[in-house]
């Protein structure tokens, strides 16, 4: 069955928000006895469980973000979606859960991408089809142990900027003072539980005038992890770019793209090491939060013991590292540069 239909919907692309939007199709797979089915195309946006399911109780659950584009001459490309796969294969078996075979995964994003043609936001927009594959375990539960079985799911959504100021502009991050993830805890894998934890943090921070929250290391609240759902990269004094080392922050493909980039593009030196915030922070030139749905926003104040650390000046641009790094990362995403890495897949 031919699933896709070529002409584009009728949106207002260039003011999407990051917010839910029904597509036409998404591609749904179980395990059961020990093995995948081969996995289909489905309308129905709406799952039915079993009230049991470990999913539910005990947050059974990984997921992935990743983005597809279109390119000038109208195709879809999809970013690195090899490091989503891989990832997604370190977060189900720290949850003890089967791992989603490569193929599958790859068919399953494929299918569901051509299936949704329509709503792949057009070149120029500014916005892209979000794609999130997700796995949770289902099935009659009630004690604590792993699921019986498995669904694996990719649906998709047509997205604007993730933050409010969208594109490439400021946004703000206020340190907070609960923590995110222990050191061998799950915060280095995309589990559901993570991000549940941590709305109380970004509620907070939102009241406080920010964006997002920030998290220092749970030990001893000196280093540097994350943003709520953006890996952190600095531009420090001699040409340094920095990015925190951390058994509990979410390794970024985002943000191990823009490592090699500022290294190979920009000629920086790479550092990636725990960074104490408050000993470093008059070092620290330019401060940006990077990720799928962040892309790279650059970070004007960050709150920390107290008074916003400025990093800008009222009126100020967006720093020449911030600026170089965002529009080299989009236009390889985009299809406008040579993807001399080999980073991205035609659809
Ligand atoms: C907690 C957290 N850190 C970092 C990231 C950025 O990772 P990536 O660049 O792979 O999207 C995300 C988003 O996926 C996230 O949720």
């Amino acid at each position: 069955m031919n699933h896709s239909t070529k002409e584009k919907k009728n949106l207002n692309w260039k003011n999407l928000g990051f917010s839910y939007i029904k597509t036409d199709w998404r591609f749904t797979a179980l395990w059961e006895d020990g093995k995948w089915n081969q996995g289909e195309l489905v309308r129905s946006e709406v799952m039915n469980l079993h009230e049991g399911s470990p999913v539910l109780h005990y947050a059974q659950s990984c997921f992935e973000g990743l983005k597809a584009f279109s390119s000038p001459e109208g195709k879809a490309l999809l970013f690195r979606s090899n490091l989503n796969w891989e990832r997604m294969k370190e977060t189900s078996a720290r949850l003890m859960m089967p791992e989603v075979p490569e193929e599958l995964f790859m068919r399953g994003l494929i299918e569901c991408i051509k299936a949704n043609e329509a709503w792949i936001p057009p070149y120029g927009s500014g916005a892209s089809l979000y794609i999130r594959p997700m796995l949770i375990g289902i099935g009659e539960n009630l004690g604590l142990r792993p699921a019986s079985k498995y669904e694996f799911r990719i649906f998709a959504c047509p997205v604007g900027p993730y933050y409010k100021s969208g594109g490439l502009s400021l946004i703000r991050l206020a340190v907070t003072d609960l923590d995110r993830a222990a050191p061998q805890g799950t915060g280095a894998v995309k589990t559901g539980a993570n991000y549940a934890g941590g709305l109380l943090a970004t509620h907070r921070a939102k009241e406080l005038g920010a964006t997002e929250a920030l998290y220092l290391d749970s030990s001893q609240r000196r280093y540097l992890e994350e943003a709520g759902s953006a890996n952190i990269v600095l531009k420090m004094t001699r040409n340094r770019f920095v990015t925190p080392s951390s058994s509990s922050i979410l390794p970024s493909v985002t943000r191990k793209s823009l490592m090699v980039l500022a290294e190979q593009e920009l000629g920086l030196t790479l550092e990636e090491r725990p960074v104490d915030l408050r000993a470093e922070i008059n070092e620290i030139e330019e401060f940006g939060a990077c990720g799928t749905a962040a892309v790279l926003s650059p970070v004007s104040h960050v709150l920390l013991d107290g008074p916003w650390h400025a990093f800008y000046k009222e009126g100020q641009e967006v720093g020449p590292v911030m600026q170089r790094l965002y529009q080299t990362l989009t236009a390889i995403q985009k299809g406008e540069q040579e993807d001399k890495y080999g980073w991205t897949l035609l659809i």
